[in-house]
């Protein structure tokens, strides 16, 4: 690690007389190894988390549970949750175990595995067994609780906003041709807050009486926005508005469970934010709510069953079976400490870039309103070629990720095994950009 941070300073021109070209990729991830470390430090009992949040040894001890390459400074966290080493152990020794005993574990055991499975999953998210069924992601558990929503029809109102995830705004669409129900679009403002955004949802609501439906994103995809998702849910339900909510980027990255979002219908991923192999996600829905959520497809089964509401099929079980690995890696960091340290991590580049002239910050500094992640902007700039210049020229990886309100922004999401060493490389190439 100590050789690939050298070349990235040398890729910066940081060393003197160095050149920009770094080194050879293969050289910087000449730790791809899988040898021993050392096991995950346990937090110092009495730090509270923004106290511990500053500690680099504490850090530095936790980002040594991942081995990624060091080609590169990846601040491009948003898209999946790499694995930590014992997450990727368990899910290696359960690809080997699955494909040793087969349908033998399959047939016996995965039944009841996955049963406690879920009870560990649904205790994480601060709910009951019987309010989650496993899914293959955010997509799924999205589209099946939109999709699946029953209460809506002509002469409804179904209400997303221009920050939601693409997929689920096609889902509300659906809604729309499906059930005859119109659709309505909110434009949030340019320069959100959690005031001014929470306004844009409440003259939405009055200007939309017939409501029926309102999808709501924790933490969205393009800037890293939080918006009041809790007051906005309260309010909707003052007026009788169901809401389902994407929490796909926000859980297990801030601290919050179910509870504390208020709402009836939620969709959550497991790959992003807790680092669980690709391909698991849950839904939620609250008790005594099942009945306006058709099972999928008209799946046969106990109606009172949460899982009639997703029918996946044969899919893979090896990363459902590393689900209670990750949890454990999770638990033992502590939500609210690993809350707190990417929010500590995103405010140190961030208040290093406001300095920068040219550098627009589309993401809120008001810590309610964001997580690790915040997108920037270069004023009077090509942005959707920063990432490229910021890689090849600087060994810094980022994503635009287009489109849409803000899309015209560079996302930087960094995650646990990032120090503020990795910030400095990106504030240095801010400032020479
Ligand atoms: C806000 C948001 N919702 C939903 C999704 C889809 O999640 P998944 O990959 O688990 O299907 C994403 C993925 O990036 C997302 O950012």
């Amino acid at each position: 690690v100590t050789m690939s941070r050298r070349s990235l300073l040398t890729g910066l021109g940081v060393t003197a007389g160095a050149t920009l070209t770094g080194i050879p990729p293969a050289a910087a991830d000449a730790h791809r190894g899988h040898g021993e470390h050392r096991p995950l430090p346990r937090p110092p009992a009495g730090s509270s988390p923004a106290a511990l949040a500053r500690d680099e040894r504490f850090w530095r001890r936790v980002a040594a549970q991942w081995r990624v390459t060091r080609e590169v400074v990846n601040l491009e966290n948003g898209y999946y949750g790499v694995m930590p080493e014992p997450v990727r152990r368990a899910y290696v020794a359960n690809v080997d175990e699955l494909n040793y005993r087969n349908t033998l574990y399959l047939r016996t055991e995965y039944g009841p595995n996955e049963e406690d499975i879920r009870a560990q999953v649904a205790r994480a998210a601060g709910a009951a067994t019987e309010e989650v069924a496993l899914t293959r992601g955010a997509t799924e558990a999205l589209q099946n609780l939109i999709g699946g929503y029953n209460k809506i029809g002509p002469g409804d109102v179904a209400l997303y906003a221009d920050i939601d995830y693409p997929s689920m705004q096609f889902a509300m669409d659906w809604v729309g041709a499906r059930r005859g129900a119109q659709v309505v679009k909110i434009e949030t403002p340019d320069h959100p807050t959690r005031e001014n955004v929470l306004d844009t949802y409440r003259r939405a609501l009055a200007a939309n009486p017939t409501t029926k439906l309102l999808l709501l994103t924790h933490l969205t995809h393009r800037t890293g926005f939080v918006p009041p998702v809790r007051e906005i849910v309260a309010m909707a339900r003052e007026r009788g508005v169901d809401t389902v909510v994407d929490v796909a980027h926000s859980w297990a990255h801030l601290d919050f469970d179910v509870q504390d979002l208020g709402a009836d219908f939620v969709g959550f991923n497991l790959h992003k934010w807790l680092c669980v192999p690709l391909g698991v996600g849950f839904l939620y829905i609250r008790r005594g709510r099942l009945a306006d959520i058709d099972p999928d497809y008209a799946t046969p089964g106990d109606p009172d069953d949460i899982r009639t509401r997703v029918h996946t099929g044969t899919t893979n079980i090896a990363n459902v079976m590393t689900v209670p690995a990750a949890i454990a890696f999770h638990n033992q960091i502590g939500a609210a400490n690993k809350a707190a340290r990417l929010t500590y991590l995103r405010n140190y580049w961030v208040a290093r870039a406001r300095e920068l002239p040219r550098i627009e910050i589309m993401t809120p500094d008001d810590n309610a309103a964001h997580g690790a992640m915040t997108s920037f902007r270069v004023r009077g700039a090509d942005n959707a070629k920063i990432p490229a210049l910021l890689k090849d020229r600087y060994r810094v990886w980022t994503v635009y990720p287009g489109g849409g309100p803000r899309g015209d922004c560079i996302r930087v999401t960094p995650t646990l095994y990032n120090s503020t060493d990795d910030l400095d490389v990106l504030v240095a190439a801010l400032r020479r950009l």
